[in-house]
């Protein structure tokens, strides 16, 4: 009998000690909370979709759904991943468990593990790009050339099946690297280095459009609107926008809240990780626009923008080799530090398995999302005619990296940030949020709470049937 209860308070001393590390501090957690933040969608999507939707109006649209629609969904999910302790999977079960509640609601937190393991697939085949383009900026490969030239760079690493599984390879397995030694001495420790890097190179940037002639006119195209520029569609495409750029709706943020430690205000930390987020895309864009208007480019140029329009103002100008490497290494610093994230709900998931560890979950993981990012890297060339729904009208011309970036984007991230709010604002028990939040009494709970449980899911709703339709 001693023996038994012996053996099984080692075994859950034996797992706690496994499952739950712990981030070293709050700042920690902000800083891996931002990295997973800040990416590809800060520094290459949302310039050219504000290029796209005409700038500054497009840009109070999206500020007005950080606040009502990202921040409240943030603090719900790291909240629910604090409170649940686990991996998404096992926070959602066993918060079901404590409100008495149906437990087909963990599959909230199973969806949310499915779509980061699906958009880690793609995600990495794009991070390959970036690290491509620091190569050809540091071999001067954009030094003088032509619009046609750097396009034919950018055609020339999509058709090539081989280059691009290179380089998905590499990026992959930087992730799997880091990742694999765990939430302290691998994530932290890389998230620590980069973070700052991120912020010294995009001040460097912004520091060098300031010196152009057109800062003005970058400056204006971002924050003086004009709201005839602004379409419904631009709407949508902004509320998208704030769950992509905050990392909500996949689990991530419920992951990373799981390994956050009690005494940290959750309300205040999201605030802060959304702040920064928004404050990186703004300078990004700051970086970004005057170098667009000194050469006479055209900010609405689409999602080639950083990649075909950008190595063009940097063949031009004084320093471009300089200034053009530093670009593309932030890219991929960015880029890293939000795919670390996307690995982590599946690692943390498989890792509560007893049978195995860390390293192993890490390579289950990765090596399944490497696999799976061979269907991207196929889609732009040897599969680029694989349209396996062309018989739907919207479908058509789609591909299959294509598919996979509209079921995730437009379907599972609304979905599941919309059964986020709803699970926490009408069903979790109260005494849950009151406890985790520690918001006081009164208003601001209350606040909270009218915000969560009609604003933020009506907004959600909007955009969703949209894209349905
Ligand atoms: N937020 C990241 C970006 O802006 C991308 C990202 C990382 C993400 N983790 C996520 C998006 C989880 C949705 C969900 O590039």
């Amino acid at each position: 009998m001693t023996q038994i209860i012996q053996d099984s308070a080692a075994s859950a001393a034996s797992e706690s000690a496994k499952s739950h590390p712990m981030w070293s501090s709050r700042m920690a957690f902000i800083l891996a909370a931002s990295g997973s933040a800040v990416g590809l969608g800060n520094i290459w999507k949302f310039p050219y979709i504000t290029g796209e939707n005409g700038g500054a109006a497009f840009v109070l649209v999206y500020l007005l759904c950080i606040a009502i629609v990202g921040i409240p969904i943030m603090i719900a999910e790291v909240m629910i991943g604090r409170r649940g302790g686990g991996s998404p999977l096992q926070s959602m079960r066993k918060l079901v468990a404590d409100s008495g509640l149906s437990s087909r609601w963990k599959w909230l937190g199973g969806m949310g593990m499915l779509a980061s393991f699906l958009i880690l697939s793609f995600y990495s085949v794009i991070g390959g790009w970036a690290m491509t383009y620091v190569g050809n900026s540091v071999s001067g490969n954009f030094v003088g050339a032509t619009t046609e030239q750097i396009g034919a760079i950018f055609g020339n690493l999509l058709g090539n099946p081989g280059e691009l599984l290179l380089w998905h390879t590499l990026f992959m397995s930087l992730v799997i690297l880091i990742v694999a030694r765990g939430i302290r001495s691998g994530m932290e420790k890389a998230i620590n280095i980069l973070m700052p890097l991120l912020f010294v190179l995009l001040l460097v940037m912004v520091g060098y459009a300031m010196n152009t002639d057109h800062f003005a006119a970058g400056f204006s195209f971002l924050f003086s609107p004009d709201f005839s520029k602004l379409t419904t569609e631009g709407v949508l495409t902004a509320l998208g926008h704030a769950f992509f750029t905050l990392s909500l709706g996949m689990g991530v943020m419920m992951a990373y809240g799981s390994y956050l430690p009690k005494q940290v205000s959750i309300v205040k930390t999201a605030v802060t990780v959304s702040v920064l987020d928004t404050v990186v895309a703004l300078l990004a864009g700051l970086a970004i626009f005057p170098l667009v208007f000194a050469n006479g480019l055209e900010p609405g140029a689409g999602p080639g923008l950083i990649f075909q329009t950008l190595p063009l103002a940097f063949s031009q100008m004084p320093g471009g080799v300089l200034f053009g490497t530093l670009f593309f290494v932030l890219l991929v610093v960015a880029a890293v530090t939000s795919a670390i994230s996307l690995l982590e709900p599946v690692v943390e998931w498989l890792e509560e398995k007893p049978a195995i560890s860390r390293f192993g979950a890490t390579l289950i993981a990765g090596l399944s999302v490497w696999l799976l990012g061979i269907v991207t890297v196929l889609s732009f060339n040897v599969w680029a005619d694989v349209t396996p729904l062309a018989m739907f009208e919207r479908f058509e011309g789609k591909t299959l990296f294509d598919l996979l970036d509209f079921v995730t984007a437009n379907l599972m991230m609304p979905l599941s940030g919309l059964l986020v709010a709803v699970f926490v604002g009408w069903f979790m028990s109260k005494q849950i949020t009151e406890g985790e939040l520690k918001l006081g009494n009164g208003l601001a709970l209350n606040v909270f709470m009218f915000v969560l449980r009609y604003l933020t899911p009506a907004a959600v709703l909007v955009v969703f049937v949209y894209n349905l339709l």
